[in-house]
């Protein structure tokens, strides 16, 4: 059986990713990012941010999260993040265990997004300086959200704002950080330190790289534990090249931009046409390239029998399926299973 649109993690490479690791692989280069890729990236990332950065390039989105939130919060932190983030359901526990035991402090709101009402009134009442509590550390947003919702600007600088009153630095995690870019059309510079974050999970795997994402630290004075920090966890690697040259690649041409803007809209042509079926229901607005949508049982049935078979997601009594695009999503698969959708809903409603 083949699972469609499953993650964005099973695409492929892009090419011209693979392409630049095969011309990196020439001759010797110095080890442990003291090669000539590893200063280009920072360079080339310190003009996509338009300020100076400082950047880590690592393997995995959990140990960019994790390690982000041991550089910014104490083993007794407090990090507040949303319910659904993938920090609190999807990392089996390395932001606490990185962080030596921080605490995540769960803050509702909808479409996964933390309610900057609920924040601001935790924070309040967080009972700052009693050591009965953990001390309020970090706040993480993850953009685009776990429900495939991205943050508007002005939501970005409210939260990054009520954290600030409160002395806290503010994480994103940006493992879809171009899909929420090319969303919201605005500069990597506006959707960061500009409303206020000052340390990003810059994810590049789920949008065409092989394996390579960075944390960027928006002060590089606050950055020097980071060094030990990604040693300790085994994510310092020594031909760190590789690692560099899969994201000056992904940055190159604007080859990240235009991979996120197709899988955007292979999402919006799924929930266009799933949308307007009888008993379909989109959970959240589509903004990204991931969908949750709840699907009749006879649906799914009649998709299953045709060969399409989805992810389901949440309580199986629910009839929730997540389906997410990638920067390959071919069309024709889109609208092949539109096409068997259309008719499965119209075979059970007769
Ligand atoms: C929101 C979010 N953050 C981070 C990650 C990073 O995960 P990984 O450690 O698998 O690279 C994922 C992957 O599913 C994700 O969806």
């Amino acid at each position: 059986v083949t699972l469609y649109f499953g993650s964005d993690n099973m695409a492929g490479v892009s090419p011209p990713i693979l392409q630049a690791l095969a011309a990196a692989n020439a001759g010797e280069a110095m080890s442990y990012g003291g090669d000539d890729w590893t200063a280009r990236l920072t360079t080339r990332l310190s003009e996509l941010f338009e300020r100076e950065v400082a950047v880590f390039p690592l393997a995995t989105g959990t140990a960019a999260n994790s390690l982000s939130l041991a550089a910014i919060s104490p083993p007794y932190g407090g990090i507040y993040c949303h319910p659904e983030a993938h920090i609190n359901m999807d990392e089996c526990g390395g932001p606490e265990f990185y962080t030596g035991g921080a605490k995540l402090v769960l803050i509702e709101g909808k479409g996964a997004k933390i309610d900057a009402g609920r924040l601001a009134g935790v924070l309040a009442n967080a009972g700052k300086g009693v050591p009965h509590h953990v001390k309020p550390a970090a706040v993480s947003l993850t953009q685009a959200t776990e429900a495939g919702t991205v943050y508007s600007l002005n939501e970005l600088r409210q939260l990054a704002e009520i954290a600030r009153t409160h002395g806290l630095p503010v994480h994103m995690d940006g493992s879809r950080f171009a899909n929420a870019l090319v969303s919201l059309n605005c500069t990597p510079a506006a959707m960061t330190w500009r409303a206020g974050v000052d340390i990003l999970s810059f994810g590049a795997t789920k949008n065409g790289a092989l394996a390579a994402e960075a944390i960027i630290v928006f002060d590089p004075a606050k950055a020097a534990t980071l060094h030990y920090l990604r040693k300790r966890a085994g994510h310092l690697f020594s031909k760190q090249r590789y690692l560099a040259t899969q994201l000056l690649a992904y940055l190159e041409d604007e080859l990240w931009l235009r991979n996120a803007r197709h899988a955007n809209a292979m999402a919006a042509r799924l929930a266009e046409g799933l949308g307007n079926l009888p008993g379909v229901r989109l959970n959240d607005p589509v903004q990204a390239n991931e969908l949750f949508v709840d699907l009749p049982e006879a649906v799914v049935a009649g998709m299953a029998a045709k060969g399409f078979e989805f992810y389901r997601w949440g309580a199986p009594t629910q009839g929730t399926h997540r389906m997410v695009t990638a920067w390959n999503t071919d069309p024709a698969t889109v609208d092949k299973v539109l096409a068997a959708a259309r008719e499965s809903a119209m075979v059970s409603v007769r």
